[in-house]
């Protein structure tokens, strides 16, 4: 293997390290930082990031409220639940887990969020604040991949990055993120209507793979010494694991880590970032309610 890993654990302790000092100079004044949690029904996948989203946040010293509700719950008891932590000054962020179950609208959920407490930044005024420059909560994952890279040492600036997937979670903010002047990276985005996507994803000198599709990502299809940034969290069977499955990003890590200058790997690398960054705009928002 000739990539270097990009430790995304690492990374993620060191900023935790700091918020921790925040959150211990708020509590001294009286504010605990806190975020609530809503996961509406059981699907395994969101148990197990909500279930790490709560932990990350015992640790770091804030406040966790987690309501848990079943895949029956109505949009109006979700709807409800949403305003009653509006409401609640000792509630700085709130989070949705996404996918609610089907017969239950997003939208009308993530619009219910005040948007100072969205500290997921998915709320329209956030994202369009995102796109205008202007002070907001930036989206975890997006804003945790920019820290990536920056600790992999790689310039951005003029950069070629191509993101593989336009999700709203993922895909269009980081695309807005990599041309913001500071950053100033040339972006091409590929997704399910790209015609011959290893064509495009060879040029790239930073390559995102937000696809949700298992090793789409092959070593044929990175350019030598490319920073490949594998955003995928997928479950594949495994007859050979005690749980029968496994969990594989988007990347093929060992042919692409053959190829590649640096990679993140799955698990390890994109998703303790992710909750990272949920932490720092938990307490950015318990920092401006305390008037800090
Ligand atoms: N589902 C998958 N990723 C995320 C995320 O970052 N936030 C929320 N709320 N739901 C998700």
């Amino acid at each position: 293997m000739s990539a270097i890993v990009i430790d995304g654990k690492k990374l993620a302790g060191d900023i935790r390290g700091q918020l921790a000092e925040r959150v211990k100079a708020l509590a001294a004044s009286g504010t605990v930082p806190g975020l609530a949690v809503i996961l509406v029904g059981e699907d395994p996948a969101s148990v197990s990031y909500v279930t790490a989203k709560e932990r990350a946040c015992d640790e770091a010293g804030m406040k966790s409220f987690e309501r848990r509700l079943s895949a029956q719950s109505t949009e109006d008891e979700v709807v409800a639940l949403v305003r009653a932590f509006n409401a609640d000054p000792a509630v700085h962020g709130i989070l949705v887990q996404l996918p609610l179950p089907k017969h239950i609208s997003e939208k009308r959920v993530i619009d219910t969020i005040h948007p100072d407490k969205d500290v997921d930044g998915f709320t329209p005024i956030n994202i369009g604040k995102m796109l205008l420059g202007e002070p907001c909560f930036l989206p975890c994952t997006p804003h945790g991949i920019i820290k990536l890279i920056e600790r992999a040492g790689v310039s951005t600036k003029g950069a070629h990055a191509v993101v593989v997937g336009r999700s709203n979670i993922v895909g269009k903010p980081l695309v807005n993120l990599l041309i913001r002047k500071d950053i100033n990276a040339t972006v091409t985005v590929c997704h399910t209507g790209t015609k011959d996507m290893g064509y495009h994803t060879r040029q790239a000198d930073i390559l995102v793979a937000c696809a949700g599709v298992p090793e789409l990502i092959t070593a044929d299809m990175v350019k030598p010494g490319a920073c490949v940034i594998d955003v995928g969290v997928n479950r594949v069977d495994d007859p050979t694991k005690a749980k029968g499955w496994r969990l594989v990003g988007d990347v093929d890590f060992r042919g692409v880590s053959e190829v590649a200058g640096s990679i993140t790997p799955v698990p390890g690398g994109v998703g303790p970032m992710t909750i990272t960054m949920l932490l720092f705009n938990t307490v950015e928002s318990a920092e401006r309610a305390a008037g800090k």
